[in-house]
């Protein structure tokens, strides 16, 4: 067994030990039925069962870099799928919620209800703060002052610089034309690659994709630096651990003054030039913001891949996109391949787990929530109901077709970047790159996934996008 390997399993059951043992001393003071404060308390059984099926496949897997053994295995016993069959019947049993856990340790509520799902995101940053203890303990291994983890006046200021450096108000960031050249440029690149090995692997994706990422967040300068992503990726992985993982800080000031030393270059035509001409003050930490950019981009690596594994199983869907990519001119907005792009996110989402911390009492229906819960919103679950949702286990683009600021705001949350004043702001920026490079993938070539078969009618709970082979042709 390799050592990755090893790591990952030695992971999962630490994270259902832990579990385990947090229930075993909360047993005393565990009663089913309403809790003082009035909300439905889980009982330790379902407490239990919902840390087996929920929490710990999502811990193993990796929550700040996946785990690409976990991922398979996950792929292979339908975990996500068994994840939003324990969340309907939690729902099936205690009603609306939220649900409160019986954990000694920690406060922790459950959303079980759409409503309530919106109506935490609206209320975000206060009092639901983005920036939950766990969030805290993992974010922190390489970016402290990341808005992410910041409230207040800290927030206050951030949160703009990022709108502003990431143009968030505008479905084309203005440097989008800039852009397009490099996308062609590494889409050529993976082709050429995809070529001379005889098929486009994650190997030869997610290397195309890192170098593109690289020259649009910091410059053509930083296409080759392959320390700085070593570094990220080695900071990310203490991250998967938390606060569990001692901290490294010579890593992450060598990593953070890396960034710093491309920001002061402030080549043209990427973010790090454009954000030169952004006024902030020494609150908005911008050093410490790219690596949210570098680290959450991807989310976009994984989810065209996956892209592309949808549009090969549907091949009228596949068809519409190539019909976008040929009407394309200038800088097109491909409104289908962002859908789709939607799609593989709600399907299979990056963000499976949003976080809160509520920094104040709250009132709910059924009573009152204490200061300091931590709340989570389990997006599969919302995503993929098949109880509630016709289109549960389909690829449904027609869902996004509107503007989909507005669709979103429909009566389901369908949250693959959040919603509310948190919202991710880099999303029109990762939508133009993902939709950008699919269609430079596909413009005249047949991508055809060569080693599976997704079946149209009911797609998988969980896709191994490590996996993934296609003949590009
Ligand atoms: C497909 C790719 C992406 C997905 C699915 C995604 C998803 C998300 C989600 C779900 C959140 C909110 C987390 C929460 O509520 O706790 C978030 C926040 C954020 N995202 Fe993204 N993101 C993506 C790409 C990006 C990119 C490329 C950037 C920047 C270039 C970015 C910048 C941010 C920032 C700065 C925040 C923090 C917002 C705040 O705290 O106010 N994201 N993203």
């Amino acid at each position: 067994m390799s050592k990755k390997h090893k790591d990952s399993l030695l992971f999962a059951a630490g994270v259902l030990g832990a579990f385990g043992a947090g229930l075993a001393v909360g047993r005393g003071i565990t009663r089913s039925g309403a809790t003082a404060t009035g909300l439905p308390r889980a009982s330790v059984l379902d407490t239990l069962a919902l840390g087996l099926d929920v929490f710990a496949p999502l811990v193993a897997q990796g929550v700040i870099i996946r785990r690409p053994p976990m991922v398979a295995l996950a792929e292979k016993l339908d975990l996500d799928r068994r994840a939003v069959e324990r969340m309907q019947k939690l729902r099936d049993k205690y009603g609306s919620g939220p649900l409160m856990l019986p954990l000694p340790i920690r406060k922790q509520a459950v959303v079980l209800d759409p409503e309530h799902a919106q109506r935490v995101l609206d209320a975000s940053p206060a009092p639901f703060s983005p920036a939950s203890t766990e969030k805290r303990g993992a974010l922190a291994h390489f970016e402290p002052k990341a808005v992410l983890l910041s409230e207040g006046g800290e927030r206050a200021e951030r949160r703009p610089f990022n709108e502003a450096v990431l143009d968030t108000a505008h479905p084309m960031h203005r440097m989008a034309a800039g852009f397009l050249p490099l996308i062609d440029e590494e889409a050529a690149r993976i082709l050429e690659a995809a070529r001379e090995k005889g098929e486009l692997d994650w190997e030869i994706w997610s290397q195309g994709w890192y170098r593109l990422i690289r020259r649009i967040v910091l410059g053509n300068g930083a296409a080759e630096d392959h320390e700085l992503q070593a570094l990220l990726q080695r900071l990310r992985g203490a991250a998967n651990w938390s606060g569990f993982h001692p901290k490294m800080p010579a890593k992450r000031a060598r990593f953070l003054a890396r960034i710093q030393t491309y920001l002061e270059r402030a080549e043209p035509g990427s973010l790090a030039g454009f954000m030169a001409q952004i006024p902030r003050s020494s609150t908005a930490a911008p050093e410490q913001q790219v690596p949210q950019w570098l680290f959450a981009y991807d989310a976009a690596v994984i989810a065209s891949f996956r892209a592309l594994a949808l549009l090969d199983t549907y091949p009228e869907q596949l068809q519409r996109a190539r019909d976008e990519i040929a009407q394309q001119a200038g800088t097109p907005q491909l409104p289908f391949l962002r859908a789709t792009v939607l799609e593989a996110l709600r399907l299979w989402p990056t963000t499976p787990m949003v976080l809160r911390q509520s920094r104040a009492e709250s009132t709910w229906e059924t009573g009152t929530m204490p200061p300091e819960t931590g709340v989570m919103i389990h997006a599969p679950f919302f995503h993929r109901d098949d109880t509630r949702l016709p289109y549960a286990d389909r690829f449904a683009p027609e869902l996004w077709s509107e503007d989909w600021e507005r669709a979103v705001k429909r009566d389901w949350p369908l949250i693959p970047f959040s919603d509310g004043p948190v919202i991710c702001p880099g999303r029109h920026l990762v939508l133009f790159t993902s939709s950008s490079l699919l269609a430079a993938v596909l413009k005249g070539h047949t991508v055809r996934l060569n080693n599976r078969q997704l079946d149209p009618n009911k797609l998988p709970g969980s896709l191994d996008n490590y996996h993934l082979r296609f003949t590009v042709s």
